[in-house]
């Protein structure tokens, strides 16, 4: 059977990373979170209190990022040292779009996303996988549900961690960010022209991903 590359993009909290992982572990392929990449370099520039974008591209540039397979999420490594757990915070999240904006730092991801795909068997979540990484990728998916639901999804996941998060403040961030991504100049994020387009609004994540199982096995 052949070994696909499978691009899913699409907007905050549409579920990507949970179907991800579910059609990888289905398939036996590998996932790879680019949003965790991008995290990452935002990470590191607050660590390091960049604030100058040819530096920050520079850094990104030089970065020694590794990604490994995990249990509950993609782990990212920097020098060696496992950040996976400082990734997802508000403050990240608040700053993510701003710095996957700067040309020179999604230079240097995509650099790093292709050289990881290039065996097939794979499947990269996104904004720009369709469009700029993996533009002959053989099934492309752009992924979306109504903000409402996003919101929804993603407090459910926050809310154990974060008690006194609130539902309308979680929509506003995904509002925002959804508003940063898909209006920068560089890889805006939008569904790529053969991109098959899914609303999970009134799906589960186990039936989306379902669904986009039949599309790959009529791949294969
Ligand atoms: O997927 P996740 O929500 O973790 O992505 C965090 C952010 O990283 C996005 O809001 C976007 O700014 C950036 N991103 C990107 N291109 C990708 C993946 C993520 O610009 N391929």
């Amino acid at each position: 059977m052949k070994k696909l590359a499978i691009a899913i993009d699409g907007p905050a909290g549409a579920g990507k990373s949970s179907v991800s992982k579910l059609l990888a572990k289905a398939l036996g392929y590998t996932y790879l979170d680019t949003g965790a990449m991008y995290r990452a370099v935002t990470y590191e520039v607050m660590k390091k209190g960049l604030t100058d974008k040819g530096e920050i591209a520079h850094m990104a540039e030089g970065l020694n990022m590794e990604v490994a397979p995990g249990e509950e999420s993609m782990h990212v490594l920097i020098d060696g040292e496992d950040i996976t757990a400082c990734l997802r915070t508000p403050e990240v999240s608040a700053r993510v779009s701003e710095i996957a904006a700067i040309g020179g730092v999604r230079t240097a991801m995509v650099t790093l996303q292709r050289k990881i795909a290039c065996k097939g068997g794979i499947i990269l979540d996104g904004r720009d996988i369709g469009t700029v990484v993996l533009p002959d990728a053989d099934l492309k998916i752009f992924l979306t549900a109504s903000v409402k639901k996003r919101a929804e999804r993603r407090f459910e996941e926050f809310r154990s961690k974060y008690p006194d998060i609130r539902l309308d403040e979680v929509e506003k961030e995904i509002e925002t960010r959804d508003w940063k991504d898909s209006h920068r100049e560089v890889s805006p994020l939008r569904p790529a022209e053969d991109a098959v387009l899914v609303d999970n609004s009134d799906i589960t994540l186990e039936e989306t991903a379902q669904l986009l199982m039949g599309m790959a096995e009529k791949k294969e």
